[in-house]
């Protein structure tokens, strides 16, 4: 008996040492500790030995059982190291791999002019409105003096959205001149950028959406020498020192006198071409004096108070700006155009 304990115990051990899977190692311990297994079988003999045998046995017994069950933890510890290491292994990063570069995209070359232009009033004093692009015809229209059957009206020119022409997308930002006379305390310095929307076919100088940016003062003794030398401030600020203007006579129905202010062509210096259609000249926006019908229909005393307005066309401006030739480059968003800015 004493033989048959000690054969178990170096064969456990050694089977053990090189157990190689955790089904394995299982299958050994049921082997050699289980109910039905080798020392459980060796234990059951005992009954057979003299009560002076059975003390040493005994201990032997416990003592092997021991030694198997702390090969049995071991293998299974070593078994659960090297199942750690593999995994680590596989999961390994390297931290050194250069990473993938992030495109990082910059602001729309239109959106530059605009924030210039937003910097050159905020300069001066004013302040910078946002409105809904989705206005009624009596803001678009009717306050601004134009009234029933003016050609702007038409349904030709206009995206109206139900029958009887009441709402609309605006087609030009002076309706916020109306929305500020009458929410806001005089004096009035504003600028209110935004888009624009006329049923106008795509083409070099042409969209349906567009881009202005409309400026107004109301204040007392205002003439028209201020607006001229605000926009000429204007001009040289956004084009540079010794830009060419020029204010032709024109008509809005919401200023008396009206003009349009031209910058010289960047392209050709006055002496015309493609870009210029060969005018020499680039219209960069519609102004005037505010009508004194348009002041008293928002409540405000024509005699006491006079003010001027501009409405400027945001693309034509960034193209001037930044030497862009045609209008649908601003829109295409072409990214081998936009790296360029
Ligand atoms: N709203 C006019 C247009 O779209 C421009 C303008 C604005 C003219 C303000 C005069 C005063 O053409």
């Amino acid at each position: 008996m004493k033989e048959q304990l000690a054969k178990i115990r170096s064969e456990a051990l050694s089977a053990l040492e090189s157990v190689k899977d955790a089904v394995a190692l299982d299958e050994l311990r049921v082997k050699y500790l289980g109910k039905k297994g080798e020392l459980t079988a060796v234990l059951k003999q005992m009954g057979k030995l003299t009560a002076e045998e059975r003390p040493a046995m005994g201990a032997l017994a416990n003592e092997v059982r021991a030694a198997v069950e702390t090969a049995v933890e071991t293998a299974a510890q070593k078994l659960e190291e090297a199942a750690l290491e593999v995994k680590l292994r596989a999961e390994t990063v390297d931290v050194t791999i250069p990473g993938k570069e992030a495109q990082l995209g910059h602001k729309h070359p239109m959106y530059m002019a605009l924030d210039e232009i937003k910097d050159i009033f905020v300069g001066m004093g004013f302040t910078v409105l946002d409105g809904p692009e989705i206005e009624l015809a009596s803001y678009n229209f009717d306050k601004l003096n134009a009234e029933e059957g003016h050609p702007s009206r038409d349904w030709s020119d206009t995206f109206y959205f139900d029958e009887d022409s009441r709402v609309m997308l605006r087609s030009q930002t002076s309706p916020m001149q109306v929305r500020a006379m009458e929410t806001m305390e005089l004096p009035i310095r504003i600028i209110a950028p935004g888009r624009v929307y006329r049923k106008d076919e795509v083409d070099a100088t042409h969209s349906p959406m567009f881009h202005q940016v409309e400026g107004m003062v109301i204040d007392k003794h205002v003439t028209m020498a201020d607006l001229k030398g605000t926009l000429n401030l204007l001009a040289e600020q956004l084009f540079g020192k010794g830009t060419v203007t020029r204010f032709r006579p024109h008509h809005f129905p919401f200023t008396e006198p009206s003009c349009e202010m031209d910058v010289q062509c960047h392209k050709c210096g006055g002496a015309g071409c493609a870009t210029c259609k060969g005018e020499g000249w680039i219209e960069l926006l519609g102004a005037g004096m505010i009508h004194p019908r348009v002041l008293e229909m928002s409540g405000i005393d024509p005699e006491q108070w006079s003010g001027w307005a501009f409405g400027m066309g945001l693309e034509r401006t960034a193209m001037r700006r930044f030497k862009i030739a045609d209008l649908r480059l601003i829109f295409e968003n072409d990214v081998r155009f936009l790296e360029q800015f």
